[in-house]
């Protein structure tokens, strides 16, 4: 199936804000994490099925250094302090992509910092899930 995009600017932002002030983004614009531990983003993101979820998370970090954020889904932590890369400047965007078990329905989504120097700003998050059912014959 297509992946749904969710943009960072219509997630629920805490200790962040929707800037625009870079180019390359999708949407209106992307988020611009407080730069502290614990500035996170939380995406609500609809499973049609119970299965594995792939989760591509796309940022631009502008600095020279990783910024580090746990991915959280449901609450669990399932990738603790994941780097996100520098990306040359914040007008140049990258994708990291995860794989995690998800439930049918709504799953929460979350990416917090946990280096005081924030988190990369964050675009979108691309979304699909595949069932861990065998695939019936065509
Ligand atoms: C700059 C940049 C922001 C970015 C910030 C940071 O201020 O313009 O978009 O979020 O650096 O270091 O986190
Ligand atoms: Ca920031």
């Amino acid at each position: 199936a297509a992946a749904a995009r969710y943009e960072a600017e219509s997630a629920t932002i805490v200790k962040g804000a929707a800037e625009s002030n870079h180019s390359g983004y999708s949407g209106t614009g992307f988020v611009n994490g407080d730069n502290v531990v614990g500035s996170y983003v939380e995406f609500t993101v609809d499973a049609a099925l119970a299965g594995t979820g792939t989760i591509a998370i796309r940022y631009a970090n502008g600095t020279t250094d990783a910024r580090p954020a746990d991915v959280a889904v449901n609450g669990t932590v399932v990738s603790a302090a994941r780097a996100f890369d520098a990306t040359t400047d914040w007008n140049t965007w990258a994708t990291s992509t995860l794989t995690t078990p998800v439930k049918a329905g709504s799953n929460k989504i979350r990416l917090t910092s946990t280096s005081a120097n924030g988190l990369p700003n964050l675009d979108y998050l691309d979304f699909t899930v595949t069932s861990s059912d065998t695939e019936p014959p065509t």
